[in-house]
């Protein structure tokens, strides 16, 4: 079938098997490859784009059950050259990731420190990270970078 999808603020339309996984959709469709199919089970959170400005993992989720929405994928989060807030903080604090789990876990911060959900605590940061796992590292200073990005938001 034909599908219509936004993904970063261009419309594409292209021709899928309506049960295709987003994210093989992103990657072989129309080559963004920054959400990563990796555990494929909903579980690592590699996959993690925006649809409807909301954390969702692309793995499992079927392209039909997207046509028309809003997508933003980790590369449309930049315009031209300039890193955005999250990504930074993350510089500055040391917080570089894998480029498996880096970009979901950018995704899911861009959408806690943009949503104004919350008050800056080192909790809700925590709980923002729940779907994405790394297993090599600590999480500490990607708490750190996510907090002073809400932190400055609330001056
Ligand atoms: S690949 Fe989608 S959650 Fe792991
Ligand atoms: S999985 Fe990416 S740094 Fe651990």
């Amino acid at each position: 079938m034909t599908i219509r999808l936004t993904v970063n603020g261009e419309t594409r339309e292209f021709a899928a098997a309506p049960m295709t996984p987003l994210v093989d959709v992103l990657r072989d469709g129309l080559h963004l490859t920054g959400a990563k199919p990796v555990c494929r089970e909903g579980f690592c959170g590699a996959c993690m784009v925006l649809v409807d400005a909301v954390p969702t993992v692309a793995c499992l989720t079927p392209v039909a059950l997207v046509e028309g929405r809003d997508i933003e994928t980790v590369e449309g989060l930049t315009s031209g050259e300039s890193p955005t807030p999250v990504q930074a903080a993350l510089e500055e604090h040391d917080a570089v990731q894998c480029g498996m789990c880096f970009p979901g876990m950018v995704v899911a911060l861009t959408h806690l420190t943009t949503s104004g959900t919350c008050e800056p605590n080192r909790a809700a940061v925590k709980e923002a990270l729940v779907g994405n796992v790394c297993r090599c590292t600590g999480y500490e200073r990607i708490v750190d970078a996510a907090l002073a990005v809400m932190e400055a938001g609330h001056e």
